[in-house]
């Protein structure tokens, strides 16, 4: 399927193949658009539907889903304002494509605003899998995610992304009451093949 301008983010959406599949909303990183995660999406999840919608903030030409004042110093005014509004959308799809809630696969700035969407409004997602994710917000809402499944997937070498500031995130999930796994890989910034295998095997378990 071509990129559709219907509801009120640009995206892509490629209907479900195989039942009883969550389907995914792809969310991708700075620089990047709608088709950026598609393959990661097929890979994770064969047969789910693919909901990819495009940042609509641009820094330099550059597509991401909110404002930010530096690298990793985001302009928090701006983060809550998107984050409804892509809550909105996940609506919006849902009601289009006849879906139910989705699970969020984010990468970086794409892993920040779904961190931001589970904090701000807990009910658009099924769950969420935060790959190279900050905490998107300096004072976390208090939201109520039991037993929504999170994985966080860190890289121990990642110049953007304090050690410390991804085990925030992780502890402000889990005290929201998310079941939260979070593995830190010996990798950067960047999605590597070990991030794609341990995505492949949540969403197996989520099957199960
Ligand atoms: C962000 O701005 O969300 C983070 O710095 C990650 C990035 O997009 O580079």
């Amino acid at each position: 399927m071509t990129t559709a301008t219907t509801l009120s983010f640009t995206h892509r959406f490629e209907p479900a193949t195989a039942p009883g599949r969550a389907p995914l909303l792809l969310l991708h990183g700075t620089g990047g658009d709608e088709n950026d995660l598609l393959p990661l999406g097929r890979a994770v999840a064969p047969g789910a539907a693919l909901l990819s919608p495009r940042g609509k903030v641009l820094e330099h030409g550059m597509p991401r889903f909110f404002r930010r004042l530096a690298e990793g110093v985001f302009d928090e005014a701006d983060v809550v304002k998107q984050a409804n509004a892509l809550a909105d959308f996940v609506s919006e799809a849902r009601e289009a494509y006849g879906l139910a809630a989705p699970v969020a696969v984010g990468f970086s700035n794409g892993a920040n605003i779904a961190a931001a969407v589970l904090l701000l409004r807990p009910e658009a997602l099924a769950g969420a899998v935060l790959i190279r994710a900050m905490v998107p917000l300096a004072k976390a809402p208090k939201p109520d995610l039991a037993g929504k499944p999170v994985l966080i997937l860190s890289g121990s070498s990642d110049p953007i992304i304090p050690a410390e500031n991804a085990g925030r995130l992780a502890r402000q999930l889990t005290e929201a009451g998310a079941v939260v796994a979070h593995e830190t890989l010996p990798t950067g910034h960047g999605l590597t093949q070990a991030d794609v295998t341990l995505t492949v095997r949540f969403f197996a378990n989520l099957k199960a």
